[in-house]
């Protein structure tokens, strides 16, 4: 397979199978373990794309249950979204299905299904989706690295037992092994003198990454694709926080010979080594010259101070979290009763979802085009919550009641046990919009409405 595929200028056009496969996560000696994969492996194919240009997706659907192809963080066109029943795409085994449309915003981005979300991405459908800068910034290699997160049994078999209740009401699915590009042992040769464009995705359905960079000079540039405004130095002291959905564009400095290495802190009492950079030799790149300047900023319309629709969002429910009950298609459910239907969650005391695990019928909020909407998320459970809206970039304004010093665009907000945080942006989109927890077992089991722009 061409590995990554690369732009033409005109435009870009993949054909995606996914289909059952086998994976070397732990290299060709270890177990080979039996995943569903786009073209049967994992990750799927690296997509490259330049800023500007129409992406052509084209999905054969080789597995035996319907799929949806969601090109997660890219403000496409709602019919271009793929994400059903909201939007069209559902595509029936033996189905072939072509999403296509411009990518307006450069920056790093990911592909997965949207349907049966939790099995499907935790069986290994994801994939990663990179939109260059139409200048791209002075690094000597740009790479991409997508973290996964396998629960495997003791043959190194993906656990089967998807849904369950435990995983659905606490943490979201953890597994035990974590990969980079579908490697536990990933090392990747690098040259002293290189400055390293590092492109990290967590693709895993619930672990909350918590990243350390050892051996080498970084700062993070952009976070879900949008730049920040001032580069941010990589300490030894503050991990970078990448919850599920979310991604993060480093610049790494190898300035000596030796290894960097990428550790994962989210279980702290045994840090995580992910991969390895090893460097040697030398060349006269572009390490050592300093912050680097911010990436260009994307045309993502920034909202006004005074906006013209603010809601507040309460999210409850799981366990632990004193919910006795939410309103579920119209009536008051009891939790006992929601638990019955693997719901367990709710927004402002309502489950977004119908019994049968569709959505309401009602968007939680519906904001007329251009306006500008301010949300205010609380997290009034025992557990942590990346919540994502499709087709948007928001800024984060503030944490906790604190205002935050410089806008920080996203499409997805960690909101730790807790926290509250206000997000604002400017409803330019118009359709039905997914709004959603990317903790998959959350989604799945209730931490998923939608917000209308009309
Ligand atoms: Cu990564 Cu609703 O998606
Ligand atoms: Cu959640």
């Amino acid at each position: 397979m061409p590995w990554p595929l690369r732009a033409a200028e005109s435009g870009v056009s993949v054909v995606l199978e996914p289909r059952a496969g086998t994976a070397n996560l732990f290299g060709v000696d270890g177990a080979k373990t039996a995943v569903w994969g786009y073209g049967g492996t994992v990750p799927g194919p690296e997509i490259r794309v330049r800023q500007g240009e129409r992406l052509t997706l084209e999905v054969v659907n080789l597995l035996e249950e319907a799929t949806s192809l969601h090109p997660h963080g890219i403000r496409l066109p709602n019919d271009q979204d793929g994400a059903p029943p909201l939007t069209p795409g559902s595509i029936a085994p033996g189905e072939r299905h072509v999403q296509s449309f411009v990518v307006p915003d450069a920056g790093t981005y990911w592909y997965h299904p949207h349907l049966n979300s939790a099995e499907q991405l935790g069986r290994g459908l994801l994939g990663v989706l990179v939109v260059e800068e139409r200048e791209p910034p002075a690094v000597d290699r740009d790479i991409a690295w997508l973290l996964d997160d396998w629960r495997l049994d003791k043959d190194g078999q993906i656990d089967g037992a998807f849904g369950l209740f435990h995983d659905l009401s606490h943490a979201g699915r953890w597994g035990n092994a974590v990969t980079v590009n579908g490697r536990a042992d990933l090392l990747l040769g690098v040259k002293v003198g290189e400055r390293v464009r590092l492109r990290l995705v967590n693709g895993a359905n619930a672990r909350i990454f918590s990243l350390l960079v050892n051996g080498a000079e970084g700062w993070v540039m952009a976070v879900d694709g949008q730049p920040l405004v001032r580069p941010q130095a990589l300490t030894a002291e503050e991990p970078v926080l990448l919850g599920p959905g979310m991604r993060a564009d480093l610049f790494i400095d190898i300035l000596k010979p030796g290894r960097v290495v990428l550790q994962d802190l989210s279980r702290s009492d045994k840090p995580i080594q992910m991969a390895v950079l090893s460097a040697s030799g030398g060349v006269s790149g572009h390490a050592g010259s300093g912050m680097p300047a911010p990436l260009p900023p994307n045309p993502v319309a920034l909202p006004k101070a005074e906006p013209d629709v603010r809601q507040r969002f309460v999210l409850t429910g799981g366990a632990m979290g004193g919910m006795a009950g939410a309103i579920l298609d119209g009536a008051y459910t009891d939790m006992r009763s929601l638990a019955g239907h693997g719901l367990f969650w709710a927004i402002n005391g309502v489950v977004p979802m119908t019994a049968d695990h569709g959505m309401a019928p009602d968007p939680l909020l519906t904001v007329p085009r251009g306006q500008t909407a301010v949300l205010e998320l609380v997290n009034d459970t025992a557990w942590p919550h990346p919540i994502h809206l499709h087709g948007h970039s928001f800024v984060v304004l503030s944490r906790g009641g604190v205002a935050l010093p410089e806008p920080e665009l996203r499409d997805t907000v960690l909101l730790l046990r807790g926290e509250r945080a206000e997000i604002a942006f400017v409803a330019d989109n118009p359709g039905d919009w997914m709004f959603h927890c990317h903790v998959l077992e959350h989604q799945v089991s209730g931490m998923m409405g939608f917000i209308r722009v009309t």
